[in-house]
């Protein structure tokens, strides 16, 4: 994995960038998170400082956003559908198998709502861009499986 830059450098960096921007506060996260794989947690308070926001603001932001990681994200992350459609199809029992599985692992599981596939759920994508259909619990530990053997 490619060395991540020291935390307060990356902060104040996506700061300078970014705090003069009406609406500043997303934007900014999402950078930092694109920046260091997460936000970390040390940053909160000058984020807020810098955008004349409370921590509880600034926390509160992450904590709403599922897409917001507040520690170092996995090896890779498997993102499993959990809107209506893919529900509707098995995808909250496969979101609680993916959750159990990956719980110790160096993968991290993270929900979403929605990834297209609506008419073939339950579906899961694996990083940015691997994608999977009708995934099964079954199919999901093979998916898994073959991740963790290609180390
Ligand atoms: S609802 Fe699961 S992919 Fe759209």
């Amino acid at each position: 994995m490619e060395k991540l830059p020291a935390v307060e450098d990356a902060v104040e960096s996506v700061l300078a960038a970014n705090s003069t921007l009406p609406g500043a506060l997303l934007p900014i996260l999402h950078e930092v998170q694109e920046t260091l794989g997460y936000i970390p947690p040390e940053s909160v308070p000058r984020i807020a400082k810098a955008l004349n926001l409370s921590r509880a603001e600034v926390h509160g932001v992450i904590t709403y956003y599922q897409h917001f990681r507040q520690t170092p994200p996995g090896r890779h992350v498997v993102r499993v559908c959990c809107a209506e459609a893919c529900q509707a199809v098995g995808g909250e029992a496969l979101a609680e198998h993916a959750r159990t599985r990956l719980e110790a692992g160096e993968l991290s599981f993270e929900p979403v709502y929605c990834l297209g596939l609506c008419a073939c759920g339950p579906a899961i994508q694996i990083d940015e861009t691997s994608l999977h259909a009708r995934v099964t619990p079954k199919s999901f530990d093979a998916l898994i499986d073959a991740l963790e053997a290609a180390r």
